[in-house]
C-alpha cells in the first residue's frame, strides 16, 4: 500500500514553499497525502529557528508526535518522523539527541533527498549539506492550482546581521537561474496563478545572468520582474524580503513603469537608532533608510511600506527605543511586524552580556505594537469609500463570501452569488473591521 505523509510548516514563506515542493515531490514518488500528522506514515515537520519561540513550538509538537509514534509501534504500526528546515540545519545531531524517535534530520538545501531516504529506509541520518543547485533541479513541475503562488528565487543570505540565524541555516546567497524561474512562473500561470510572489531573504540582491545574442547580461531583481511581467496572464508580481542597502534605482524605476509590480514594499529596518543598527551589523543607518523611502515615494507616489522591528536588542536604551518610535512616526507604515529580541545560538549577538530585562522588553513591544497598529488603521482608513482592485484568492468563512487582497495586501471580504476566486474586480470599500475590509462589487 502507498505510504501516506503530512507536512506541518513553521516559519516564513520560504518554508511554505519548501513544504509545497516536498508535497509535490512525494506525490510524484507515489506517496499519498494524509489528513494530519498523527495518522500519517511519514510525519514531516518543516521547522523554523528564527526565534526561540518558533523552535520551542516545534520541540513541543515533536514531543507530542513521538507519543503517537510509540503508541502506533505498540500496535505493530510504523511512523517515520522527518525533521526538515532551519532547526534541522542549525541543530543537526542535537535534534536526535533531544528526541530519539526522529528518523531523519534534513536541512533546507537537502530536502530533495527525502523521497529516496524514505524508500531505502536508511537509518537515522543527518543531511545538512548546502545543495541549492540539486535542490531546485529535483522538483517536478508543480501540479498545484492557485490564484496567488510563490517562487523561491534566491536562497541563503550573506548579510550576517548579528542577531540572525538565517546565514547559518540557509547558507550563502544563491540565486536561481532566470530560465528556471521563468519556466516555473509559466507553469504556475498555466495552473491559474494571476499573482506571483518572489521569495528570498534578500531578494533585492538577486543576481543571475542570461545570454542575449551570445552576450552575457546581468539580471537583477528589477530585470527579473520585467522579464516575468511578459507573461500575459500574470497580473501581479510581488517580492519579499528586500534589504535597504540593496534597493537600486533600476528597481525603483521598474516599480514606476511596470504596473504589474505591486506598489507595496516590505523593507525591514529593525531599529531607528544608529548605535543599535551598527551593533546589529545592518549596513544601513536611520538616515539611509529615511532617504531611501523619500526617494522611492518621489518616483512611485502610491508606494506603501511595511517593516520588521526588533525591540530590546542588547544595549538598547530608552533613548534608542524612542528613536525607533520617532522613525515610525516619520515614515508611516501600512503594516509591520515587531518582535522581542531573542538570543539565538551561534549568532554574535547571543554572546553579548548586556541583555534587556524581560519586563522592559514587554513594555517596549506593547508600545511599538500599539503605535504600528494605529498606523495600520490610519493607512487602511484612507481606502474607505474608495474603489480598489481586488484579487480574489479564497472562499470566506461565511456562505457566499470571498476573500481577496488589494495591491497593498489588505484583505477584503465580499459577498457574491457567483464564484469570485481567480478574478480581479473593482470593489467599493465600505467598512473596516479590525484589519480587514468589507466591500461590494461595483456594477459594471
Ligand atoms: N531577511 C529579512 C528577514 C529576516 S527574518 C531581513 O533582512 O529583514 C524576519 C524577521 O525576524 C527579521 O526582519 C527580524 O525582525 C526578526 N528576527 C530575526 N532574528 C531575530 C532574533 N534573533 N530575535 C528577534 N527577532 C528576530
Ligand atoms: Fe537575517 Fe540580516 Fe540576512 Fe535578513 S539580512 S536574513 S535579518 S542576516
Ligand atoms: Fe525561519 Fe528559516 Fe524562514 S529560520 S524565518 S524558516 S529562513
Amino acid at each position: 500500500m502507498d505510504q501516506s505523509f503530512f507536512v506541518k510548516t513553521y516559519g516564513c514563506q520560504m518554508n511554505q514553499y519548501d513544504s509545497e515542493k516536498i508535497d509535490e515531490l512525494l506525490v510524484h514518488n507515489g506517496f499519498k497525502k494524509a489528513k494530519n500528522l498523527e495518522v500519517s506514515d511519514v510525519a514531516i515537520l518543516n521547522t523554523c529557528h528564527i526565534r526561540e519561540k518558533a523552535s520551542e513550538k516545534f520541540y513541543s509538537d515533536l514531543g507530542r508526535l513521538s507519543i503517537f509514534k510509540k503508541n502506533k509501534e505498540k500496535l505493530g504500526e510504523k511512523m517515520q518522523i522527518v525533521v526538515m528546515g532551519c532547526v534541522a540545519q542549525a541543530e543537526g545531531q542535537e535534534v536526535i539527541k533531544r528526541n530519539k524517535l526522529v528518523d531523519y534530520v534534513v536541512g533546507p538545501q537537502n530536502i530533495q533527498t527525502i523521497p529516496k531516504l524514505l524508500k531505502i529506509k536508511s537509518k537515522a541520518a543527518i543531511h545538512t549539506d548546502f545543495l541549492c543547485e540539486q535542490k531546485f533541479s529535483s522538483f517536478p513541475k508543480s501540479y498545484l492550482e492557485g490564484t496567488s503562488r510563490q517562487i523561491t528565487i534566491q536562497e541563503g543570505c550573506d548579510k550576517f546581521c548579528s542577531f540572525c540565524v538565517v546565514p547559518y541555516t540557509r547558507g550563502n546567497e544563491y540565486s536561481r537561474s532566470v530560465e528556471q524561474i521563468y519556466a516555473e512562473a509559466k507553469n504556475l500561470v498555466k495552473n491559474g496563478a494571476l499573482e506571483i510572489n518572489l521569495l528570498g531573504q534578500n531578494v533585492s540582491s538577486y543576481k543571475s545572468y542570461i545570454f542575449d545574442k551570445s552576450k552575457k547580461k546581468l539580471v537583477d531583481l528589477s530585470k527579473l520582474c520585467n522579464i516575468l511581467s511578459s507573461l500575459p496572464e500574470l497580473k501581479r508580481i510581488r517580492y519579499i524580503t528586500s534589504h535597504p542597502s540593496d534597493i537600486n534605482d533600476e528597481l525603483i524605476l521598474e516599480h514606476k513603469n511596470n504596473k504589474k509590480l505591486m506598489p507595496f514594499l516590505h523593507l525591514p529596518v529593525q531599529s531607528g537608532s544608529n548605535k543599535i543598527l551598527k551593533k546589529m551589523n545592518r549596513k544601513h543607518s536611520k538616515e539611509n533608510y529615511i532617504d531611501l523611502i523619500k526617494k522611492i515615494k518621489c518616483e512611485v507616489t502610491n508606494m506603501a511600506f511595511s517593516s520588521d522591528f526588533i525591540v530590546g536588542y542588547p544595549g538598547e536604551t530608552d533613548d534608542d527605543f524612542q528613536e525607533t518610535l520617532d522613525l515610525i512616526d516619520k515614515i508611516g507604515f501600512a503594516s509591520s511586524y515587531s518582535f522581542k529580541y531573542s538570543p539565538r545560538p551561534g549568532t554574535p549577538a547571543s554572546l553579548i552580556k548586556d541583555r534587556i530585562d524581560d519586563s522592559i522588553l514587554d513594555k517596549r513591544l506593547n508600545k511599538i505594537q500599539s503605535t504600528l497598529n494605529e498606523q495600520q488603521k490610519n493607512f487602511n482608513e484612507t481606502s474607505l469609500g474608495k474603489e480598489v482592485d481586488v484579487l480574489f484568492t479564497n472562499l470566506g468563512k461565511k456562505n457566499n463570501q470571498y476573500v481577496g487582497r488589494t495591491p497593498f495586501l489588505q484583505p477584503v471580504h465580499v459577498f457574491s452569488s457567483s464564484n469570485l476566486v481567480g478574478k480581479i474586480l473593482k470593489i467599493k470599500i465600505e467598512r473596516l473591521t479590525s484589519f480587514s475590509f468589507h466591500g461590494r462589487i461595483l456594477d459594471s
